[in-house]
């Protein structure tokens, strides 16, 4: 569920027509929901309560302050994927002991810089990764916090550039070979192992492979335990799918989610962290576009919108299904419109849909784009030299600006030429 619902022939976002936002800021602009961020975060938050454990938020879903505040605020920690988001964090007033630190290579500067501003944990993803850490920390004379991602070699059933639990994927260690890692591990100077750690993919809409990953981590918790290793905290990833369409998807909720952690690693007596991104930022976001133009092609009628590929890049990407809807609510018995709905950048891949049937809309009319909350804004760029576009968050009956679009002199005057030109 989430609150962007038409209201007296409107689309809302909470208590607040999103077209008063889009004659404030102008087309097109991601816009949040507070009360829907807050909702998903309470939602896991609920599921996990019989066990000890903290939600960190996997914040490379939706970045920005606001919402990172909005969620800290809530008692959310934070999975960051680098230094950049790290200092995002903290910028938001997390605090360093609620940060878990993930990613595949992290550098010397990073490590460093974690481990000065303080760290929950690293979840190391490589045996070199492991030692650069233990350098580092040996280095400032701290001890650093770690959990290994281990790679349970379990096929998510997810779009294959986000799946990451295969073994021919790039990610963690291979589970196979864990005992030998943490034997390391534990030998190695500035480094605590203090728990085990796995993430499978993203967009998983079964419980079958998370729990067919957590009873390979239940099992290895004991092998590691009965091997000496103080494994107190388990690091169960995110990946919980969201229903990208109104009808036939219904992905399981956060409830059953959290009985199957209890049922699968409850008697292990570890505190527990998951990491949902999509699920908390998916739905609690809509990015809002105008019409420019309704083309007709020989055989087909284009939508060409002000939002492109360069502002919402899943299309493109991963072949990904937006719901796209008129802000104005369409009459009950309007029939449907067929169109291919793209952007304006000069490539064909700048397509949002094809052949998508929705309610007619024309020139100059707004169109909303749901579930656009998560990998969003986040994965936006200026190709074209197209403008970020801003983020807009609500909250009740109010709205503010939480990204400003740049103006085009911001943009240019970043280029600098060298001498010789
Ligand atoms: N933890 C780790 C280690 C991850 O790599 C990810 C996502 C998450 C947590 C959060 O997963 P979530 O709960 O959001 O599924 N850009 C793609 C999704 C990439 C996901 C990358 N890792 C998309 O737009 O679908």
């Amino acid at each position: 569920m989430d609150h962007f619902l038409y209201r007296n022939g409107s689309l809302h976002a909470e208590d607040v027509p999103v077209s008063e936002i889009a004659a404030a800021v102008g087309a097109p602009f991601y816009l949040y929901s507070t009360a829907t961020l807050l909702r998903h975060f309470q939602l896991f938050d609920d599921a996990l309560e019989p066990m000890p454990h903290l939600v960190c938020y996997a914040m490379k879903a939706a970045s920005n302050q606001a919402i990172l505040k909005t969620l800290g605020d809530a008692g959310a920690g934070m999975d960051v994927v680098s230094g950049g988001e790290y200092l995002r964090a903290k910028a938001a007033g997390v605090a360093g002991e609620k940060i878990v630190f993930s990613g595949v290579g992290k550098t010397r500067d990073e490590v460093r810089l974690a481990l000065t501003g303080g760290i929950r944990q690293f979840n190391v993803e490589s045996e070199p990764e492991m030692r650069v850490i233990s350098e580092v920390a040996v280095s400032l004379g701290v001890d650093a916090p770690i959990t290994i991602r281990v790679n349970p070699d379990v096929d998510a059933k997810t779009h294959a550039k986000i799946a990451t639990g295969k073994s021919e994927n790039k990610f963690g260690i291979p589970i196979s070979r864990a005992r030998e890692v943490y034997a390391e591990a534990a030998k190695l100077p500035g480094l605590k192992v203090i728990g085990i750690d796995v993430h499978i993919g993203s967009q998983l809409t079964e419980l079958a492979p998370f729990e067919a990953a957590y009873l390979k981590v239940a099992e290895l918790t004991e092998i590691l335990r009965a091997d000496g290793h103080d494994i107190t905290r388990l690091d169960l990833g995110g990946g919980l799918g969201i229903p990208y369409t109104r009808s036939n998807e219904a992905p399981p909720l956060p409830t059953d989610y959290g009985a199957l952690i209890q049922r699968t690693v409850g008697h292990l007596g570890c505190e527990i962290e998951i990491e949902p991104g999509r699920l908390i930022a998916g739905n609690a976001g809509i990015l809002v576009s105008r019409v420019i133009y309704v083309k007709e092609g020989e055989d087909r009628r284009f939508l060409i919108l002000d939002a492109a590929m360069n502002d919402l890049i899943r299309p493109a990407m991963y072949d990904a299904y937006h719901d796209i809807i008129p802000v104005q609510e369409p009459a009950a018995a309007t029939e449907p419109a067929t169109y291919d709905i793209v952007g304006p950048v000069c490539e064909s891949g700048d397509t949002f849909a094809k052949g998508r049937e929705m309610p007619p809309v024309g020139e100059g009319d707004l169109v909303a784009f749901r579930s656009a909350g998560a990998y969003g804004a986040v994965m936006s760029s200026e190709y074209n030299t197209r403008p970020l576009i801003p983020e807009v968050m609500v909250h009740g009956d109010q709205f503010a600006v939480i990204r400003p679009r740049p103006t085009f002199d911001e943009i240019i005057n970043r280029d600098t030429l060298p001498a010789w030109l």
